[in-house]
């Protein structure tokens, strides 16, 4: 399995599996969920002021992701996880997934790596579900914006698509010469649903900032893509996507739609890579 270090504070070591238990060389041990996950987060790490999505939210990605909808994005990052792999010289690329959710996206790009593959969510939900549809592969509940529980250097490829982006400790845990890919919603990414409820469809592109933000912490930029699609969604779909969107959307606002029984929307996203300095 992907091997993780210890969190409990000052600790560090690498976690050894032991029967159902990780443990490390001081003797802190973490036990397997019965989902199959690992909760390796501390009582002072659950505070956030992002505590993870609501299980409505991972819910309803979980519904989306299951009709289909991200099959498109999946076609296209594929090349960009296979390029990533393949300059690592590891025979057995580590994979570091943050904000890893349902876990939909792990097993459709990396499946062939279940013993390299570690996806991090903070929401128990996200994992268990995550944890039940690729038992092969490391699941991990924690906070991404504290301390990661993995070494430095350690790190072949790490990903975020709509994730946490700690770019401090993405640098920390990357090797030299390490890939990672970011993917985050672009500025017409569900514009139309964003026009009916909010009325004006607000416009903002982020990658740029995020570019400025890495390229600080070493992680250097190579490339930039737009992906976009459009997709026709029924009644279920259009509430789904309030759901789990990260804009809130106020009962007032989603009372604007009530009566729209579907919907053609723009998917859109700016996927990112960079690589950490050699
Ligand atoms: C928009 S979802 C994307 C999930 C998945 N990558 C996907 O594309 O389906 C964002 C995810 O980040 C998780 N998250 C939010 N804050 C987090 C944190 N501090 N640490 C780890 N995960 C976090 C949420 O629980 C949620 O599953
Ligand atoms: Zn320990």
């Amino acid at each position: 399995m992907f091997q993780l270090r210890c969190t409990v504070r000052n600790c560090n070591s690498t976690l050894k599996p032991q029967d159902n238990e990780l443990v490390c060389s001081s003797g802190h041990h973490f036990d397997r969920a019965k989902e199959g996950y690992w909760s390796l987060i501390q009582p002072q790490d659950r505070k956030s002021t992002k505590p993870g999505d609501t299980d409505t939210a991972v819910l309803a990605r979980h519904r989306w992701l299951e009709r289909g909808y991200a099959h498109e994005l999946i076609k296209f990052l594929d090349p960009w996880t296979t390029k990533a792999l393949a300059r690592s010289k590891s025979h057995e690329p580590r994979i570091l997934d943050l904000g890893c959710g349902e876990g939909s996206f792990g097993p459709a790009l990396f499946g062939t790596h279940p013993n390299g593959y570690c996806g991090i969510d903070l929401s128990k939900r996200a994992v268990r579900l995550a944890a039940r549809s690729w038992p092969e592969a490391t699941w991990v509940l924690a906070n991404a914006d504290r301390i990661l529980p993995i070494h430095d250097e350690s790190i072949d490829c790490a990903i975020s698509l709509f994730g946490r982006r700690p770019v401090a400790e993405i640098a920390r845990v990357s090797k030299p010469g390490a890939m990672c890919i970011i993917a985050v919603p672009a500025e017409d990414d569900l514009i139309e649903l964003r026009e009916k409820t909010q009325k004006t469809g607000h416009r903002r592109s982020r990658w740029e900032t995020i570019v400025d933000e890495f390229n600080t912490a070493g992680l250097q930029f190579q490339e930039h893509q737009l992906w976009k699609q459009q997709l026709n969604l029924d009644r279920d779909a259009i509430t789904d996507a309030l759901a789990m969107t990260y804009r809130a959307v106020r009962y007032s606002q989603q009372a604007r739609l009530e009566s729209v029984t579907n919907m053609q929307v723009t998917l859109a996203a700016d996927v990112l890579l960079f690589q950490r300095a050699k």
